[in-house]
């Protein structure tokens, strides 16, 4: 095959138009989250190897088709047959071998990275995380299982989560960590996620699970390691001895004052059920205090208080550990009989 030189030139000044404005909507519109994970950015080089081999293709395939479309149209009036065309058997070897071997090479790349994602090392930090409709929770199995509904995690080590679900199918997804990873009722699985930077991020299910889908959502706070490691073990320390602190800890990690008032948290939320009036509201359910606090936290729609809505109090603190929820329904108890 002979391509003259004008031709040649046309072909190229066409492949790189075709490029310029494809590489223009690769790029400019910002299409993946920003990455926070040694993971991500993994992923993100896969996608970019993948999408620059997409616009050298298309760019190619334009400008030949452009080049045809400009030169080669028949006449308006020309109704004979095209001119019997013969194969080119080089031509159909070499469009036949480049795709073969980059298709193979985004293959290989892949698997590279899939593989190295899933290394998480001697040092990792353990994280348990229960998904229920339709709220997340986590807990630091390696520190006396501190519960919270906020996930915090250190930057720059490696973290293995381990999924768990109470009901049916989510899926635990942070856009900067890109790892995404789907809760099974009855299996434990598992995704490692190293952060690269401090900062808070969403979490959000990607699994559509139920009405709440939609607002089943938490926050990732990534902190410095020094100061991860402070918080841990101050909540190790508090929800662990069992003392006055544990249960007021364990109010705290849960995220409680968010929508429950009790003076002694200095708890303003008004979305649930006054906690300061605990013992009233017990005996208007006409239950003993102790076992009503308990069965409102592990069970919230046994009993609905009027005028607040069933089903919004998440069912996740049916996981809290014994020993917390323990320090949690005596704290409550002991604060709401010392409020007034
Ligand atoms: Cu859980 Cu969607």
């Amino acid at each position: 095959m002979r391509v003259r030189k004008g031709a040649a030139v046309q072909l190229v000044v066409l492949a790189l138009i075709a490029g310029a404005l494809t590489t223009g909507v690769a790029v400019i519109p910002h299409w993946l989250p920003p990455s926070a994970a040694e993971q991500a950015d993994r992923i993100h080089a896969v996608i970019w190897y993948v999408t620059i081999i997409c616009v050298a293709i298309f760019a190619i395939v334009v400008a030949a088709l452009a080049y045809s479309i400009i030169h080669f149209r028949v006449a308006p009036d020309d109704d004979s047959d095209g001119p019997p065309v013969h194969g080119h058997t080089g031509l159909e070897a070499l469009w036949t071998a480049v795709p073969f071997l980059l298709v193979t090479s985004m293959a290989v790349f892949s698997a590279i990275v899939l593989a190295r994602n899933d290394r998480t090392g001697s040092n990792a930090l353990h994280v348990d995380v229960t998904a229920q409709q339709f709220a997340w929770s986590f807990k630091y199995p390696d520190s006396n299982n501190v519960a919270s509904n906020v996930l915090r995690l250190p930057v720059g080590r490696t973290v293995r989560f381990n999924l768990r679900s109470l009901d049916v199918l989510h899926s635990f997804w942070v856009p900067e960590f890109s790892q995404k990873q789907d809760t099974v009722p009855g299996l434990v699985t598992h995704v490692t996620i190293t952060p690269t930077k401090t900062g808070v991020y969403p979490i959000i299910c990607t699994e559509l699970c139920g009405l709440g889908h939609p607002v089943m959502r938490s926050t990732v706070i990534v902190m410095k390691a020094a100061q991860f490691d402070k918080w841990l073990k101050a909540q190790a320390q508090a929800t662990g001895g069992g003392g006055a602190n544990a249960g007021k800890a364990v109010f705290a990690n849960n995220g409680c004052n968010a929508c429950h008032t009790l003076q002694a948290a200095g708890a303003t939320g008004k979305i649930g059920p006054d906690l300061d009036k605990l013992p009233g509201l017990a005996e208007k359910a006409g239950q003993p205090l102790e076992q009503f606090v308990r069965e409102s936290i592990v069970n919230p729609d046994a009993y609905i208080e009027t005028g607040f809505p069933k089903g919004v109090m998440p069912h996740t603190f049916a996981s809290l550990p014994k020993d917390q929820l323990d320090a949690l329904v005596k704290y409550l108890i002991d604060s709401s009989k010392g409020a007034k």
